[in-house]
């Protein structure tokens, strides 16, 4: 009779659960009730097995536990142990796995299916950092939009991105996949990807839930060291390294993932402070943290949990809902709770936030319905998703130097070398973050500019740069040393009126896991520029690279230089309409350029220290043997055209909305694009001012000759900042604001608030 009754209430449970429709604010508390009926009918295990997910069976994006094999992984699924999988993707591999947990396990709750959309899916925009350097808002958004829009049609429902971790340090590999070192276009940056990502309508089936990691201060591993350990200060935590997260969080990021680091003794994957106090506490945040790959069980690496079953303890407690791959939650959380060390309110709590995201999705009244083959066979690969790519990649672009106007190349009758291996390369563009990519798939350079056939194009690989093996697991070879391509190059250098070097780093060179203690350009390649400079000085320099690079002999000697980073998949034809002047480049450095790996982290706002210079005598804050200024400061980038700075001015009169004023006009020949960008100092604080911050920017695009007066309005958020308790806090007294193109502004004036 009691098995009957609890049929019956399992049975009009789900019933009412498929009848979910589609969420929006109102259906939020309708949402609730469901979440709470179904949770009445789950057995401990069920709800534990919300809180496991395992990768799937081909792709692998960390090291492989020795638990999982496949055949354990469907026997989890049938039981109901297994929330989420991440790694499957394809409609059909998708639909076979979902198929077996909605169909066989007992309560049939559908699963949330993860992967990296990082920077697309099988279509590839550019680089996170690259596109960053766009600082336009609205093609980041569009960036977004469209890999959402790719990978749900491939099955997926989850991406494991923004990665909205600020890093100052190019040594360390994954600052390719963030927005760079500044917190505030960090944070513009974070909620254009998540807006892009999830849309206005989660259950709309064009989008994805989206997911700020990593939490937290992961960018500040020690000497740039992936996975090291960062240890930072109250003030650099709460101005710098969490105001991103809080950004996506209001944004309305479902899903956080921690990370893999300890922040100050504390592994942030057992850290109540992160998760349950700021997160879940202070933010409110009522979505669910997942757990980065095997970090709840590296917790023993780390000298924090004695064993799996302590490490699943810590984790659960402190806040991380989802363990991803350390097999703790799923074998060892249940005795936990029957021990007393884990409260089954801490399971509910985590079961609850993982299954209102599902229903949020619309996955209980059709789980089916990422899984359709003709949107996957019509929006995969489409020309939709490759004009947008294109358009992205374009907008990416920096063009660092350009000395004697080299660029834009004329289009007829010039004799063109085209050097540097990079250049033929159709993976590199590709970028780290790109499993879903077909290998060899990027437009190269080479057939960018065969395109523009009016000029005579000759290519040679010059310095050979590895690609063997170099996939997303292995370890990268980077130091070629063979030179025996040199002298095919220098003779078509030779001949040629101007020389387009494409060099710099392969497509895993940089990424997770791939942190470099050098910073030029790999192998032989920098021997070649040399080589090649001494028979022709018309260089331009194309860099194909994922994070800063000291290429301080470059920018003394090569006239030209143009930072066009991994821009996707249509990488060779953007950088071609760049060289050619098709397009006129626009971007800003979204993190600085070291002269010097010592001079690492480097970054624009740095604190004034008691000593700042220059000064006769020795005794200030530099070095003896670089300067401090960067190679290439923050925000720096060029056009073909030239805008002009003037008339700033400053109204005080409404207190709370200060406005700062310029006009820019463009002093060029041709159409062009400017980032207008504001900078403020607090010049005397209760905890010390960095020595100016980004605290507005404007996209703007002026004809030849034309002006246009810019306002900027400055409210509390752009004059306060967070005190060493974590509060937010203005202080009144003197502002000095700054206005230019580049954090080395032309424009200064002072205001008091
Ligand atoms: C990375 C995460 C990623 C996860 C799943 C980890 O190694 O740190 O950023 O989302 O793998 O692929």
């Amino acid at each position: 009779m009691k098995k009957c009754i609890l049929l019956l209430s399992i049975f009009f449970v789900l019933a009412n659960c498929k009848s979910e429709s589609k969420l929006n604010v109102e259906s939020k508390s309708d949402i609730d009730k469901k979440v709470d009926s179904l949770l009445g009918v789950m057995t401990l295990e069920e709800k534990i097995g919300q809180m496991n997910q395992y990768n799937g069976f081909w792709d692998v994006t960390g090291p492989v536990p020795s638990e999982g094999d496949a055949a354990k992984k469907y026997d989890h699924l049938r039981k109901g142990l297994v929330g989420s999988m991440l790694n499957v993707r394809g409609v059909a591999n998708v639909r076979k796995v979902q198929k077996v947990a909605v169909e066989e396990s007992r309560l049939g709750i559908p699963l949330i299916i993860g992967f990296d959309v990082i920077h697309g899916y099988e279509t590839q925009s550019p680089i996170p950092l690259a596109e960053s350097a766009s600082w336009d808002l609205e093609a980041i958004k569009k960036s977004a939009q469209m890999a959402a829009k790719e990978a749900a049609a491939a099955g997926i429902n989850w991406t494991f991105a923004p990665m909205v971790d600020i890093s100052r340090d190019a040594r360390w590999g994954r600052v390719m996949e963030g927005a760079g070192e500044d917190v505030y276009l960090g944070s513009k940056i974070a909620v254009a990807r998540v807006e892009g990502f999830q849309g206005e309508d989660l259950s709309n089936e064009e989008t994805l839930v989206a997911c700020a990691k990593h939490f937290a201060a992961y960018g500040f591993a020690e000497s740039g060291k992936d996975y090291n350990t960062a240890d930072v200060g109250v003030s650099t935590l709460y101005n710098t390294i969490l105001p991103p997260f809080k950004a996506a969080k209001d944004a309305g990021v479902r899903t956080f993932m921690n990370s893999f680091n300890e922040l100050n003794g504390i592994p942030a994957t057992g850290d109540k402070f992160l998760q349950r106090e700021i997160l879940k506490g202070e933010w409110n945040f009522d979505g669910f943290v997942v757990s980065d790959w095997g970090s709840i069980m590296e917790m023993m690496d780390h000298g924090f949990a004695k064993d799996k079953k302590h490490a699943a303890e810590l984790a659960a407690n402190a806040g991380s809902d989802m363990d991803m791959e350390s097999y703790a939650y799923v074998n060892e959380l249940a005795n936990l709770v029957k021990e007393g060390k884990v409260s089954e309110a801490v399971i509910n709590d985590a079961a609850r936030r993982i299954l209102k995201v599902k229903f949020e999705l619309g996955l209980f009244k059709d789980p089916y319905k990422y899984c359709n083959e003709t949107r996957e066979k019509e929006v995969i690969g489409s020309k939709e998703m490759h004009d947008a790519a294109l358009d992205m990649a374009k907008k990416s672009i920096v063009l660092l130097k350009n000395e004697n106007n080299i660029l834009p190349l004329e289009k007829e009758g010039k004799k063109i070398a085209l050097i540097g291996a990079l250049a033929a390369d159709k993976n590199s563009p590709l970028g780290s973050w790109r499993l879903a990519a077909k290998d060899n798939s990027a437009i190269s350079v080479l057939e960018g500019m065969q395109k523009y056939s009016g000029n005579q194009l000759t290519f040679s690989e010059g310095a050979k740069v590895v690609f063997g093996n170099t996939n997303f697991i292995n370890e990268v070879e980077v130091n070629s040393k063979d030179t025996s391509k040199f002298q095919e190059a220098i003779q078509n250098a030779k001949k040629a009126d101007v020389v387009v070097m494409v060099l710099g780093e392969v497509g895993f060179q940089s990424g997770e896991a791939r942190s470099r203690a050098n910073l030029g350009l790999p192998g032989v390649q920098q021997e070649l520029l040399e080589e090649i400079y001494k028979v022709n000085k018309n260089i331009v320099l194309v860099l194909n690279n994922g994070r800063p690079l000291t290429i301080t002999w470059a920018d003394e000697h090569i006239p030209t230089i143009v930072e066009a980073w991994q821009l996707g998949s249509q990488a060779g034809n953007a950088i071609a309409e760049v060289l050619y002047g098709d397009y006129n480049p626009s971007g800003k450095l979204p993190m600085t350029f070291p002269r010097a790996v010592g001079q690492v982290p480097i970054y624009y706002n740095p604190k004034n220290t008691g000593r700042p210079g220059p000064k006769k005598e020795v005794f200030w804050s530099h070095y003896q043997d670089e300067s401090n200024a960067p190679l290439y400061p923050f925000g720096h980038g060029l056009s073909y055209t030239t805008f002009k700075y003037e008339n700033i001015s400053v109204d005080t009169s409404l207190k709370e909305n200060i406005k700062v004023s310029v006009t820019v006009t463009n002093t060029g020949k041709v159409k062009g694009k400017e980032v207008v960008q504001l900078y403020l100092r607090d010049v005397i604080g209760s905890v010390t001012r960095p020595i100016k911050e980004l605290k507005g920017f404007e996209l703007i695009e002026l004809e030849p000759s034309a002006s246009k007066e810019i306002t900027f309005n400055l409210t509390k958020n752009e004059l306060g900042f967070f005190n060493n308790k974590g509060e937010f806090i203005v202080e009144p007294g003197e502002f000095k604001v700054f206005v230019g193109g580049s954090s080395v502004t032309s424009l200064e004036t002072i205001f008091n608030y």
